[in-house]
């Protein structure tokens, strides 16, 4: 049972974007709420930030009367135990409601990349929607074809190491552009996603909004994106970024931090930007002209064959509308997709 006992509560049909307090025997946790409100509603819109840097700022600034608030609601509602010889659990009593007003037929546009626009456009209008560009994405390894194909699989990581049955891995990512093709997404080649990706290509994507009570699902194929765009973006990034990415031998075992900084240090080296990716600090601001995008590293394009777009609504009676499309010869924008509603 719960190491403490609930002393707050949330009401069950209150929407999860403005949690109401049902009995609050602490005195300290409604200050808390009365004093959260305030800087809550002076916080400024993403709406008119294009430039990251000023983003991350926004994100960045303290909210300490919010986060005593959730704390304080989240007491009552989930509990840890994790003491020495006992039983590690965790118990979570939510039961959120959902309350959009759900998904209006008449207003879905017929491609699911413009509709997905539409979604993801309103997402980044609100203040409360935290990186909707993140997404977690699911790859399945495929048990080696030959033993050469088995010799030569890393071990990092199972599926790559058993003859067993093909093993799903999910991961979160950043989503860094839509195009009338599909969803773009940048990573390392020789990663455990992408090793996955090499033989067995079909993807799955999810993204959930949790204020806007949405989540959007993609099936499809992912496909390497040309090297031209990989540079594009690539030269984009910060400069400690492109060493980190340079450097580091993503998804395999390494010994210990020391070894991590090594690598990057080493690359640091061989382009010539001592101190660039601030391992000491501060980032450097050294001249990056000489740093190229690896060979092992670039973008994926998801190209869809299936789109769900889910909104949730009172007692788990969702809406979820699904697009699919027979085969993948024409871009996704222009396709003919057929539109379903499933049951939630
Ligand atoms: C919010 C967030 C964003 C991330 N964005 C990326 C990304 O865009 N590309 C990437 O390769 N890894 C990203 N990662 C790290 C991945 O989740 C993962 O650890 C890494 O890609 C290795 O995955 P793998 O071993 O399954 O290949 C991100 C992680 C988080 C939590």
């Amino acid at each position: 049972m719960a190491a403490w006992s609930a002393s707050l509560t949330l009401h069950a049909s209150a929407p999860l974007r403005q949690p109401r307090l049902a009995s609050v025997p602490c005195s300290a946790a409604s200050q808390a709420f009365r004093t959260a409100r305030t800087p809550l509603k002076r916080l400024p819109s993403y709406r008119h930030a294009s430039a990251v840097g000023a983003r991350d700022r926004r994100q960045a600034r303290p909210q300490a009367p919010f986060c005593a608030l959730l704390s304080v609601c989240k007491m009552a509602q989930y509990s840890t135990r994790s003491d020495a010889g006992a039983p590690s659990v965790t118990q979570i009593a939510t039961h959120n409601q959902y309350h959009s007003d759900g998904i209006d037929t008449s207003s879905l546009l017929p491609s699911p990349i413009a509709q997905f626009n539409k979604w993801f456009k309103e997402a980044l209008d609100r203040t409360d929607v935290q990186e909707p560009e993140a997404m977690t994405i699911c790859t399945v390894s495929l048990p080696p074809s030959s033993s050469s194909d088995f010799a030569s699989a890393h071990s990092s990581w199972r599926g790559a190491e058993t003859n067993a049955a093909p093993r799903p891995s999910a991961r979160v990512v950043l989503l860094k552009g839509v195009d009338p093709s599909g969803f773009v997404f940048y990573s390392n080649y020789t990663s455990r996603k992408g090793e996955e990706l090499a033989r067995n290509p079909w993807i799955s994507a999810t993204f959930y909004w949790r204020a806007l009570h949405r989540s959007v699902r993609i099936c499809g194929k992912a496909e390497r994106v040309t090297k031209a765009e990989s540079q594009a973006y690539f030269h984009s990034r910060p400069i400690g970024s492109r060493i980190g990415a340079r450097a580091s031998p993503q998804s395999r075992v390494i010994k210990d931090r020391e070894q991590l900084e090594a690598l990057v240090r080493e690359e640091e080296q061989k382009c010539s930007v001592p101190g660039a990716a601030g391992l000491n600090g501060e980032e450097v601001n050294a001249p990056d002209a000489k740093i190229e995008v690896p060979h092992y590293w670039g973008g994926y394009r998801i190209i869809p064959d299936e789109v769900e777009f889910w909104c949730g609504r009172n007692n788990r009676l969702h809406d979820r509308f699904r697009y699919t499309r027979a085969n993948m010869d024409k871009a996704a924008d222009e396709d003919q997709w057929t539109v379903e509603r499933l049951a939630p």
